[in-house]
């Protein structure tokens, strides 16, 4: 049988439709009162009142047909990946789906252009190490990022100078109403800085299923970030391919950056803030030392880390909730706290930069 085109020219990744009938997963099925302690970074020991694996299409369009989304409502039901970018505050009285298909392939070469898909269910670094072991370029400096390929466009993950928008090339997601595979565009993802329209008015109502790259077999590896720079000269590497500007990311992920396995966090817990110009120019008359970049048009960026640290709160502690100690925009679970003493910490550390420094920290992390 023909693999089925998409609407994009490229062909999906799984097409449930080729699989022999013994290969076919499990029926779907929806359990109750699970713990989702395992499946979030944060570690909150929280219930889902229903919850339910999707590993296939037919997973998916079953939950549909049965009436069994439906009858949660349009806020009853909960996309989750990694976990790695939630704080749940309370037990959820609706369902949990957990995207776990599984896939990656490289399907359309032109010169040194290659084009991947990977499934939604793939752990985002296992994918990353994959691309970069297969020589094809362009992710290297988003290694390590926790959670899954699914994840990546909601909030356009970046690090050390890179944004997944970069290699996006579409993505496939499946409307959670009607069932129909639905591909978007680049352009119709509207990625911003942590930011796209599944955050926005599309939020919670697709399953993003798989998603697209553009990767590139003779990449110019992008060093510029002065942390990869340092740790590359550290590693005496003056020619680095995209395995070395991986690693030197790994290594600089591992030395700054709390190990969810051993301190639950959901990296940082705020957006750095983005300014017009015309008022850092002013916080910088009152405080010489801000720390900002350029961003977009007339606007800069700046180092929510250390407007945290400016108002105290690095390393600080109450019971079981804290900020990190060496990077004040991430918030910790120091063994049994609460997300709602988490949250109330937060809401703490947003009130006093707002009360120092006039400037509104937006939550990165989903507070569910
Ligand atoms: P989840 O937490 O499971 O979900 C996040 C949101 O996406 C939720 O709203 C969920 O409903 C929705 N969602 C998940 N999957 C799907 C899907 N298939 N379809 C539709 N909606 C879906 N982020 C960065 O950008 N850069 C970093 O450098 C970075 N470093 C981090 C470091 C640490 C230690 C940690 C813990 C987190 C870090 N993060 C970083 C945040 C996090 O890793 C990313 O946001 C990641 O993309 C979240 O993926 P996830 O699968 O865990 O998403
Ligand atoms: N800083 C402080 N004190 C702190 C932390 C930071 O003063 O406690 C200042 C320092 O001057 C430092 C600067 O802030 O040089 C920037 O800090 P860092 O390089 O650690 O980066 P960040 O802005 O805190 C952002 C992303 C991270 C990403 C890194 C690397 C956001 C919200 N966070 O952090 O992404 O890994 O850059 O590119 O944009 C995430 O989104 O979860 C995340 C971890």
């Amino acid at each position: 049988m023909q693999p089925q085109a998409a609407k994009n020219g490229l062909y999906p990744v799984q097409s449930p439709f080729q699989l022999p009938i013994s290969l076919c997963q499990p029926m779907f099925t929806i359990i109750e009162n699970v713990s989702l302690r395992a499946y979030n970074s944060f570690h909150m020991d929280v219930k889902s009142r229903y919850y339910a694996e999707v590993k296939s299409t037919e997973d998916v369009h079953e939950a549909i047909e049965s009436g069994k989304l439906a009858k949660f409502g349009e806020n009853g039901h909960l996309i989750l990946g990694g976990g790695s970018n939630i704080l749940f505050t309370r037990d959820y009285d609706g369902l949990v789906l957990r995207v776990s298909n599984k896939g990656i392939e490289s399907h359309f070469e032109e010169h040194d252009t290659v084009f991947v898909t990977a499934s939604a269910g793939e752990n985002w670094h296992g994918f990353v190490t994959w691309c970069v072991d297969h020589g094809y370029g362009g992710l290297e400096n988003l290694s390590l990022i926790p959670g899954n390929v699914g994840s990546c466009p909601i909030q356009n993950i970046g690090a050390y100078g890179v944004e997944v928008k970069d290699c996006f090339h579409s993505l496939e997601a499946i409307d959670l109403k009607t069932g129909e595979v639905r591909v978007f565009s680049k352009e119709e993802c509207r990625f911003d800085y942590r930011d796209s329209i599944f955050k926005q008015e599309l939020k919670g109502k697709y399953i993003i299923w798989s998603v697209t790259f553009k990767l590139n077999r003779n990449a110019q590896v992008q060093i510029e970030y002065g942390a990869i720079k340092q740790e590359l000269s550290d590693l005496e590497i003056d020619y680095p391919g995209i395995s070395d500007v991986s690693q030197a990311v790994i290594n600089i992920r591992h030395s700054k950056l709390p190990d969810p396995e051993k301190l639950g966090n959901a990296g940082s817990f705020f957006k750095n803030p983005v300014v017009d110009l015309k008022f850092a120019g002013k916080l910088k008359e009152s405080f010489p030392n801000l720390v900002s970049y350029p961003a977009n048009g007339d606007k800069v960026k700046l180092a929510a880390g250390w407007l945290i640290e400016q108002c105290g709160w690095k390393g600080f502690r109450d019971g079981y909730v804290g900020v990190h100690e060496s990077q004040a925009l991430i918030l910790v679970n120091y063994g049994n706290a609460k997300g709602s003493e988490l949250l109330t910490l937060a809401h703490k550390i947003q009130n006093s930069v707002y009360d120092r420094f006039g400037v509104k920290l937006e939550m990165e992390v989903n507070i569910i």
